[in-house]
């Protein structure tokens, strides 16, 4: 198992470019299954959950090539014989549950795996399988598989998500546009991966009207085309480093690559804090402040603040001059990292679903260790303000969803070394 070792602190100073995004890709992947033909997805991240996905898609039968040089993945769905996602796969990523909509959606019939809970709660699939079933798909649970048949003709439906989700969004549209005569969703997500994936079923030949509204209305087309399409950048990548550029006084960095227009209102919170932010076309150029301000967020569905940026946030506010709150509005219980974060002298208490920050407080290293992604990141911005070296544990989180981090991180001047544990145990 890999772990990072990070001399600290120090500034960043240099040009990072910014991956495809995973949360994008993914769905898109999916997509491809409904078409005719091979769809190849451009800009594609090297990424675990990347590669998983590609596993859980081979398993029906369908062929997947993933060309890592060009970052451009090819998937054709048309030898599909197996209309299976198992546990074994699923359970290593909640987003394989996407099966469930290309597969029923496409084929009428699936057997996919339940995820299970995650680290930072039981994340259920209760509006997935109410949105299915309220367009007259037989669902049924068993020995932890959900079983999903649609009748010959599904008619006219509608479904409203209490609350918006993300996953709801996009299996019910994949379970819909080849199948439903007339499906209306209401308080649909409409993340920038949502729209996304709207415009290229839209591209493929469907039929969705209110892309990029919270209703959808899906009228059923009898097939789509193969097409290309550009994954998009990775906003909660770009919003990360944003922070790792903030927090050390010195640091003054450009990210190449991005779509400022997707990242909602982070950046007007971005700018509170004292840090110079410059957008120039695809640029991004960010300059420290010589204090941080202390401001609080609260956490929010697009244009909101981000959940999955909400430690990254926090890490910063403890290098910030006062005091701030952090509460997360979407999940309830997504601060495991904290007590990590007290492990490096932070001062943080949370209280329910808010981080209550005291700064600045001077962090000085410790071996730290998380239990997800966006904690295991956060840690490691820590790790690049904090005196001495510092080691962060169980980085396979990382993997699934930051390319390159150290090297793009030592490209702009951190001393950040992966090393195999195991080698040196
Ligand atoms: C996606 C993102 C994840 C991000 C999250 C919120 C991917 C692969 N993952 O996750 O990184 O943190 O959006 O932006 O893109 N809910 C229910 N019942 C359901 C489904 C969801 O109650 O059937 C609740 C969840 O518990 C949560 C809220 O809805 O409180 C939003 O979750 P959702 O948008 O579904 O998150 P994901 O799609 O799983």
């Amino acid at each position: 198992m890999d772990k990072f070792v990070i001399q600290g602190p120090t500034p960043l100073n240099g040009t990072i470019p910014i991956s495809g995004s995973k949360n994008a890709a993914l769905p898109l992947m999916a997509a491809a299954l409904l078409g005719d033909g091979p769809t190849t997805i451009t800009n594609v991240p090297k990424l675990k959950d990347i590669y998983t996905f590609n596993n859980v898609i081979r398993v029906t039968g369908a062929q997947v090539d993933f060309d890592e040089s060009d970052e451009e993945l090819t998937i054709n769905p048309d030898n599909i014989g197996h209309l299976e996602a198992p546990y074994d796969l699923v359970r290593k990523m909640r987003a394989s549950f996407y099966m469930l909509g290309a597969l029923v959606g496409k084929y009428g019939k699936a057997k996919v795996s339940l995820p299970g809970g995650c680290a930072w709660g039981p994340r259920p699939v209760d509006l997935h399988l109410g949105g299915m079933r309220a367009m007259g798909i037989d669902i049924s649970l068993e020995e932890g598989y959900v079983y999903a048949q649609a009748p010959d003709a599904i008619g006219k439906a509608s479904f409203t998500l209490e609350p918006s989700s993300v996953g709801a969004t996009i299996n019910l549209v994949l379970a819909s546009v080849l199948q439903a005569d007339k499906f209306v969703l209401h308080n649909a997500a409409k993340e920038p991966d949502v729209v996304l994936l709207c415009e290229t079923l839209a591209e493929m030949g469907a039929d969705i009207d209110g892309i990029g509204t919270n209703t959808l209305t899906i009228r059923g087309v009898d097939s789509l085309n193969s097409i290309t399409v550009r994954n998009a950048p990775d906003r909660i990548e770009t919003g990360t480093f944003m922070i790792a550029a903030a927090m050390h006084p010195d640091s003054e960095i450009t990210l190449t690559g991005t779509d400022p227009s997707e990242l909602g209102v982070f950046p007007e919170y971005f700018n509170k804090t004292g840090a110079a932010c410059t957008i120039d076309g695809t640029d991004i150029h960010i300059k420290a402040p010589d204090e941080i301000r202390p401001v609080s967020i609260d956490t929010g569905v697009y244009p909101g603040f981000p959940t999955d940026l909400q430690a990254q946030w926090c890490t910063m506010m403890t290098q910030a001059a006062g005091e701030s709150t952090v509460t997360d509005t979407i999940y309830d219980d997504r601060f495991s990292y904290v007590p990590e974060l007290v492990r490096l002298g932070a001062d943080i208490a949370v209280e329910q679903n808010s981080a209550c920050v005291n700064g600045p407080v001077p962090l000085s290293s410790a071996s730290v260790m998380s239990t997800d992604l966006r904690a295991s990141v956060s840690l490691v911005l820590a790790a690049m303000v904090a005196k001495g070296t510092t080691d962060v544990l169980r980085i396979y989180h990382l993997d699934r969803g930051y390319e390159d981090l150290e090297q793009k991180l030592s490209g702009v001047g951190a001393q950040i070394e992966r090393v195999d544990q195991n080698e040196e145990d």
